[in-house]
């Protein structure tokens, strides 16, 4: 059997050669057949060694996408990397289909030996994680039996797609629920409680109260599209953060109050400017903050505090940390990933309630992102949890601090 890298030289070699072989027959100087034919076979010969095996093995491994070669009985003829880790360690001489188990991958390969015709198809990976390829197959011309196998990721895109999907039904559920109660209690208004004094005053409370969320639940998916807008372009003023936590501060901490609870506050006596968007970094204060309140425990303090942050390396860029810290619950360790996911909430009843859109985290974290700063979210049951950001000092404090 000829190797695979052997066809891709002769197929390179093919098409060279048909161009000698025109250019010869009208070179009037070497009318003879047999001479023109052998050149073109020392030129073959020549193209042979030039592109040998291991240059196209290279070439082969050195590709971006999972790429094999199989026979006719679907062993395995040539496998590179990227390939041989999707499928989990396929070598050369083992039968695919033990590897290549995806509904329809294997099917889609018998046909292209039976049809002789290129195929693709979408295959889809559950584990280690969800991934998307289209598979394509198609005989490799010349070569009796052999069939080229590719795959192309295209888990990007398939995952785009589910989301916005997802983002449109989530966001159309959010609205319709507080909908559907204003209908309702306009219908009662207009209806069973139209002379009922009391009542009314009790219904518009609560339509009030849906009304609110409602705006609320507009105004964050506004500004969370208006963040995305902007993500890639980096704020570039300088923001000092001290004044702006300590108004922050004092402004939480007559809320508190009402609720027996307080604010405790960890602001070192000088801090470097840092580049950052002021407005921005107010949102994320107050959508943090909030959820402190929200989750913590009534009697219970939060503390906000702000400290430096050196690089692993002296090179590295400075910043300055901001956490929120509170005593309440805390959340699961299996939640803690999915919590900057928009709409997703741990006790979905339990935020609506408290007049939560579930969008808070995700505006939080494209903040984050935009500044080139770093979100962690820690959290022990029981005993509190702790966001904390990370925002780039600008670059002329950074020599004052480590000085
Ligand atoms: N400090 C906290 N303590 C406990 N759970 C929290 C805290 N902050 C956020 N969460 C959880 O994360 C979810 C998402 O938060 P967020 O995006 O701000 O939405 P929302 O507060 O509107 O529900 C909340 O519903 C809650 O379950
Ligand atoms: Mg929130």
């Amino acid at each position: 059997m000829i190797v695979a890298e052997d066809m891709l030289a002769a197929a390179i070699c093919s098409t060279l050669a048909g161009i000698v072989v025109i250019a010869v027959a009208y070179d009037n100087e070497a009318r003879d057949l047999q001479g023109a034919l052998r050149r073109v076979r020392s030129l073959n010969d020549e193209l042979h060694t030039k592109l040998g095996h291991d240059t196209v093995r290279q070439i082969i491994e050195a590709l971006d996408e999972p790429l094999l070669v199989i026979e006719r009985d679907l062993t395995v003829h040539r496998v590179n990397e990227k390939a041989r880790t999707l499928l989990g360690g396929v070598f050369e001489g083992e039968a695919l289909p033990m590897f290549l188990r995806q509904p329809g991958a294997v099917e889609a390969i018998r046909s292209v030996v039976e049809s002789g015709r290129p195929t693709e198809r979408e295959v889809q990976f559950l584990t280690p994680v969800e991934a998307h390829y289209i598979l394509g197959a198609r005989p490799l011309e010349g070569e009796d039996g052999l069939i080229l196998v590719w795959m192309r990721d295209i888990t990007k895109a398939r995952l785009t797609d589910r989301m916005r999907v997802d983002f449109i039904a989530n966001v159309s559920h959010e609205l319709r629920t507080p909908l559907a109660t204003l209908i309702g209690f306009i219908e009662t208004l207009q209806g069973p409680a139209a002379k009922d004094e009391a009542a009314r005053t009790r219904f518009l409370k609560i339509m009030s109260d849906e009304a609110s969320r409602m705006a609320r639940l507009i105004d964050d998916l506004l500004s969370l599209s208006r963040i995305e807008m902007d993500k890639h372009v980096r704020p570039s003023t300088p923001l000092d953060v001290r004044p702006l936590l300590s108004q922050m501060g004092q402004s939480y901490a007559v809320r508190l109050e009402a609720d027996n609870r307080f604010i405790n506050l960890r602001i070192p006596e000088s801090l470097p400017r840092v580049i950052a968007d002021r407005d921005q970094v107010l949102q994320v204060l107050h959508n943090l903050i909030s959820n402190a309140i929200k989750y913590g425990r009534s009697g219970t303090g939060i503390t906000l505090e702000a400290a430096i942050q050196p690089g692993t390396f002296p090179s590295d860029p400075v910043h300055v940390r901001i956490s929120v810290t509170d005593e309440g619950e805390g959340i699961t360790p299996e939640n803690l990933p999915r919590l900057t996911e928009r709409f997703y909430r741990v006790d979905s009843a339990r935020s609506r309630k408290m007049g939560g859109t579930g969008l808070g985290l995700a505006i939080v974290k494209h903040i984050v992102e935009r500044h080139r700063g770093e979100l962690t979210i820690e959290s022990r049951l029981g005993v509190g949890t702790t966001v904390a950001f990370t925002l780039p000092v600008l670059p002329a404090e950074d020599n004052a601090i480590s000085a």
